[in-house]
């Protein structure tokens, strides 16, 4: 969508929802493609929280200094109830205006995008998103940033717990993030040489698990890695664990990776996409673009509507989850 909005001199930069690994590089493209460009930049700190409550502060190019390597988001960030009221996205708007701000780049996922698209449509203020999210469940784009340096994370803690599963002949299931998506799972399964991966489009019953289980440790494998998601509940793989014990007097062991996940510092993959992401995001809104989501395709940038991608939801890819299957006899 192309807005009606005059030229573009000052614009806010925001964080918003579970914070990713690539989120500072993000902020750093921004800023600096922004500047470079005469145009004033302001940081809103916590996402929706800070814009309603007006906490906000001027970015210059310096302050961008040593952030590339750093995980986490130097705007903080959150997940605001309020803005999903109306009279809060109202105050929020009059900040804006009182802080002279023409235009927002929005760092989030699909929900952050929903919160930007309400907005726009209520306040005129014009949008461009950026997907930063490690679950990598946005619609209309590949990638997201921090998914590559979560899927990694999460990796190299597999082989670690393998090196003890091997060593006591060990059951392990390990819990990794992913509220409504598997794409976390099926990666990390794959490239940690699971044998059973569990997301909420590949729900596999217990008696299966169990039979697949006895049958490998027949072919004489003495250890087993299973990754599942967290689905809606964190913890369910202490709830998977108990049953499997009751079916079949096995026993298997929990890891939950949790916010471990979240952290750390940006693969170059991330940050790489993330100057990209953050540089034509930049570009899209100064060309009077707004309720647009940039996003990758076949590795070429693309736009999305907000109307589009906070809408349909990312297939999950099966064949990963199937090939993983096929690989860990
Ligand atoms: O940001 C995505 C995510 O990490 C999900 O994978 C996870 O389910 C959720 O956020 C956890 O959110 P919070 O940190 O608010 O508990």
């Amino acid at each position: 969508m192309v807005s009606n909005q005059n030229a573009i001199k000052k614009i806010g930069v925001y964080t918003s929802g579970g914070d990713a690994p690539g989120m500072n590089p993000a902020i750093r493209a921004v800023v600096r493609s922004a500047i470079s460009q005469g145009v004033r930049v302001m940081g809103i700190l916590h996402g929706y929280s800070g814009m309603i409550d007006n906490e906000m502060k001027p970015l210059q190019m310096r302050d961008m200094a040593n952030i590339i390597q750093r995980g986490g988001t130097i705007l903080k960030t959150g997940r605001s109830n309020d803005f999903m009221k109306a009279e809060f996205r109202a105050k929020a708007a009059q900040n804006l205006r009182t802080q002279e701000i023409d235009g927002l780049i929005c760092i989030g996922g699909d929900g952050s995008f929903r919160g930007a698209q309400a907005l726009y449509e209520e306040h005129k203020i014009p949008v461009v998103g950026i997907a930063g999210t490690i679950d990598n469940d946005v619609y209309g784009t590949d990638d997201t940033i921090g998914f590559d340096t979560a899927i990694n994370t999460a990796m190299e803690a597999i082989d670690k717990i393998r090196d003890t599963a091997d060593s006591h002949d060990r059951i392990f299931i390990v819990e990794v993030m992913g509220r409504n998506s598997g794409f976390i799972a099926s990666h990390v399964g794959l490239s940690g040489g699971a044998e059973e991966i569990l997301t909420p489009e590949n729900i596999i019953p217990v008696d299966k698990i169990v039979e697949n289980l006895r049958s490998s440790r027949a072919r004489g494998k003495t250890s087993s890695i299973i990754v599942t998601a967290e689905g809606q509940k964190p913890g369910r793989a202490y709830d998977l664990a108990d049953a499997i014990r009751k079916k079949s007097g096995l026993d298997a062991k929990v890891c939950i990776l949790g916010h471990l996940q979240r952290g750390g510092s940006p693969s170059a993959h991330d940050r790489i996409l993330a100057s990209r992401l953050g540089n034509a995001a930049v570009e899209a809104l100064l060309g009077g673009k707004t309720n647009t989501m940039i996003g990758v395709q076949s590795d070429r940038l693309i736009e999305a509507s907000f109307e589009v991608v906070t809408i349909k939801e990312k297939p999950g890819d099966k064949s990963l989850i199937n090939l993983a299957r096929l690989l860990s006899v």
